[in-house]
């Protein structure tokens, strides 16, 4: 397996980066995870623009991000990854640099890892019956918006999922249900398809973006609106959205079934619109 790190393409086992890489330090950097549906990079112009914001945010400098698709390009060609489904995972740091909390000095080359590898689709039972979640108090910091390597709090939320054996967890801040830790949540609530808007309180996800802009498309209007605990009886669909997750239905919170437990209508035909946007 071919990877590229810091201008050059070399065997992933032989990959590494130094101990003062600002990344292992202070986790100090972002990273981006884009699909390659049937070998093409889905919605990769978003994702750098993402990056970019991030970068852009922390300071960290962003020259080399309109080399990133070429780099992404190379790679799933080396690795033979035009057939099937595939991830591109993108990891910026500010760098390896004696350590200090303050910036090194501007001169420090940042650190830039990219690899391409196969990605293995969810069962199909999570897509068709949906999947089961947790919620856990939102513990992370108020820059959600930006994709950072700091991923300790969804690390420990995603875990405690597992543990109860569900699929995710969702993060619950002020009463309102966020995201989850690694993909965004949309809900209908009294007949009416709304997520959490966009803030520092959660990632600005591209499949949710895509959502929000081609939803109207299908005939689904959708709104930027909390999904409040307090109206838990009231929801009747939730489901994820994520790169990895794509439009993946919730059939249960905590112990509580959401509608029947089948996934709902909103939720399918939003599934069935996916499915044509990504093979476009
Ligand atoms: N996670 N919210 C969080 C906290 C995320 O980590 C992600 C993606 C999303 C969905 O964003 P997008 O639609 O751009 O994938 C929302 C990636 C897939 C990951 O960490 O592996």
């Amino acid at each position: 397996m071919l990877v590229y790190l810091n201008g050059a393409y070399i065997d992933h086992t032989n990959a590494s980066v130094s101990v003062d890489d600002r990344g292992f330090l202070f986790a100090d950097g972002v990273y981006e995870v884009a699909r390659v549906y049937d070998g093409k990079i889905f919605q990769m112009g978003p994702h750098m623009d993402r990056m970019r914001h991030g970068l852009q945010e922390l300071r960290i400098r962003d020259y080399m991000i309109d080399g990133i698709p070429d780099i992404s390009e190379r790679l799933l060609d080396e690795n033979n990854l035009r057939a099937g489904d595939a991830t591109v995972y993108v990891q910026i740091t500010r760098g390896a640099a004696p350590r200090a909390h303050a910036f090194p000095p501007p001169e420090t080359e940042p650190t830039v890892y990219v690899i391409a590898k196969p990605f293995k689709q969810h069962p199909a039972a999570f897509f068709t019956d949906g999947v089961a979640t947790v919620t856990v108090p939102d513990t992370r910091w108020s820059r959600c918006d930006i994709k950072s390597i700091a991923l300790l709090p969804n690390v420990l939320a995603n875990q405690q999922a597992k543990d109860h054996g569900a699929f995710e967890a969702l993060f619950v801040r002020d009463g309102v249900l966020i995201e989850g830790s690694h993909s965004n949540l949309f809900g209908v609530v009294n007949g009416e398809l709304i997520t959490y808007n966009m803030c520092g309180y959660i990632l600005g996800g591209i499949t949710r973006q895509l959502i929000l802009q081609r939803a109207p498309e299908a005939g689904i209007c959708v709104r930027e609106a909390p999904i409040q605990m307090e109206n838990f009886d009231r929801i009747e669909e939730l489901f994820l959205s994520g790169t990895t997750t794509e439009v993946m239905p919730i059939s249960k919170v905590d112990n509580k079934m959401i509608g029947n437990g089948k996934p709902g209508p909103v939720t399918r035909k939003l599934q069935e619109a996916f499915k044509r946007w990504r093979s476009e």
